[in-house]
């Protein structure tokens, strides 16, 4: 059977649109924002979205169409010895995977809750105490059977869109997630202006703290979040680049998702301040003075907040959870796509038995490891690690190889601008070559240098568990794709034709 493809343009930018919105703009980006000084962190952000995140789309996209295949076969095209680098964002992808789904089984859950506002008085004691039953690191042992099934449906829903395949699975689905998260969001965002103390929240996230972003750590946030909200760097937009038929717009594509998702999460950043700017002035604790910490803001301070509106509180908490959930799953999607393609182009294994045994063991991994007492610090250690020295390093590794090593950067630019609109030129080429690679050389040099140094000692065991877990998932990817890439290195790629491909043979054989 020919290799499958987007049905229209259309269905492949909400596609992509879907990928890029996510829990990245809803939960993650605030906190981010939050914890890296707010205000100050858009400069940063704004300056990684146009170096990297913009021109890597592009790049990513030319490389899935150009080489037509998903990660792995597409760098083994591009060159025998770059195959590690797709199977690289193929063991990222497995790892974001893994504990995205949980997230999503979470935010259903809240959603319930929202009715009636069943986290009580105290938020942060029913998430961490009743509802996650939170422990340590190490705390192995106790499963939570309400988080597990949850997580279990996420995954089962999850893997049937993708069992149905790329346009009536992925495609099909977009076209219904993006209106309704449009209309879920939108209408959060309006409710969440109309609070007191909102302009206080607004003016905190619009006023850039230059002395914060001084910092290394901010800089290498606002890439990391690039990356994972653009869906690059970790093999999506390369898979969904290599559905695109021939003649397909590129650049304006590009644009197009790009904007679109930076636009949707300026607006949840603009919708969580407000809201915290609501906090603010109900409890009389400034915003930044006010600690809520990765989950915490989604899972903690939005109940809270809840709490004390005046009027359809329920509501509000029905819509922002259920937004994370629509949001989030459209995007999962894209991620657990990213190793199905990867083995059903590499070893020729049918749809079927690659959402099968790749997704159904990411399935398993997921629902065994996450819905336990120390699920939520997994998930936090797992995030932080796969992010800032998973993608952030398997990005600038890939531009370096397709760019300087393989100069391959003239033939991918002539061959997107040959099918668009809009030409990519010397600015692109050295975002991409020159000011990304060398940004991200010295921000993780420093931050490794931070991190290593700034440690609290030997005397906090915690600390160093911490660390140990986290250098071992971001290590283990790169180890796991060096070994898939050795393992296979004398295999070749079953042969496969793209629907058009097909298309044509059988109007020629006529
Ligand atoms: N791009 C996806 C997100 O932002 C992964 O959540």
């Amino acid at each position: 059977m020919a290799r499958e493809q987007w049905g229209s343009r259309v269905g492949f930018i909400l596609a992509a649109v879907g990928s890029a919105l996510g829990l990245g703009n809803i939960w993650r980006f605030p906190g981010v924002a939050y914890e890296n000084g707010g205000g100050a962190f858009l400069v940063p952000y704004l300056v990684a979205l146009c170096t990297a995140g913009i021109p890597l789309l592009i790049l990513e996209f030319t490389i899935g169409r150009r080489y037509r295949g998903s990660a792995p076969v597409a760098f083994r095209r591009i060159h025998r010895n770059a195959e590690f680098l797709g199977w690289w964002q193929v063991a990222i992808a497995i790892v974001i995977g893994v504990y995205y789904a949980v997230i999503i089984s979470w935010a259903a859950w809240f959603a319930w809750f929202s009715i009636g506002r069943q986290w009580g008085e105290d938020p942060e004691r029913f998430l961490m105490a009743d509802f996650l039953q939170a422990g340590d690191l190490y705390d192995f042992g106790t499963w939570l059977p309400g988080l597990g099934i949850a997580l279990a449906l996420v995954w089962v829903a999850t893997l049937a869109v993708i069992g149905a395949g790329v346009k009536k699975g992925i495609e099909a689905s977009s076209k219904v997630f993006i209106p309704l998260l449009i209309l879920l969001f939108g209408a959060l965002v309006v409710q969440s202006l109309t609070l007191d103390g909102a302009v206080d929240g607004l003016n905190a996230f619009f006023t850039p703290d230059w002395e914060a972003i001084r910092g290394p750590q901010v800089w290498l946030a606002a890439y990391s979040q690039i990356f994972f909200t653009l869906s690059v760097g970790f093999g999506i937009m390369i898979t969904y680049g290599s559905y695109l038929k021939r003649k397909s717009d590129i650049t304006t594509s590009a644009w197009t998702v790009g904007m679109s998702n930076s636009f949707g999460e300026i607006l949840a950043g603009i919708a969580v301040f407000a809201v915290l700017g609501f906090l603010a002035f109900e409890t009389g604790v400034p915003i930044d003075e006010q600690s809520y910490q990765g989950v915490g803001l989604a899972f903690i301070a939005f109940p809270a907040i809840i709490n004390t509106l005046p009027y359809l509180a329920g509501l509000f908490g029905v819509l922002f959870f259920l937004s994370l959930v629509v949001a989030g799953f459209a995007s999962l999607i894209s991620v657990v796509e990213v190793p199905v393609a990867a083995v059903e182009d590499r070893f020729g294994w049918s749809r079927r038995k690659a959402v099968a045994i790749v997704g159904g063991g990411m399935a398993l991994v997921s629902v065994a490891l996450f819905p336990t007492v120390n699920g939520l610090m997994l998930l936090d250690v797992t995030d932080y690690f796969i992010n800032n020295y998973g993608i952030a390093v398997a990005a600038p590794a890939s531009i370096i190889a397709v760019v300087w090593v393989l100069w391959k950067w003239k033939e991918l630019r002539d061959n997107a601008n040959a099918t668009s609109v809009f030409k990519v030129g010397p600015i692109w080429v050295t975002c991409l070559g020159v000011v990304t690679p060398l940004a991200l050389t010295v921000i993780l040099f420093l931050n490794v240098r931070d991190l290593v140094t700034a440690g609290p000692g030997d005397a906090n065991a915690a600390y160093h568990q911490y660390q140990a877990f986290g250098w071992a998932v971001a290590g283990g990817s790169l180890a796991f794709a060096v070994v898939m890439a050795l393992l296979l290195r004398r295999k070749e790629t079953p042969p496969f034709v793209t629907e058009e491909e097909a298309r044509e043979a059988e109007e020629a054989a006529r």
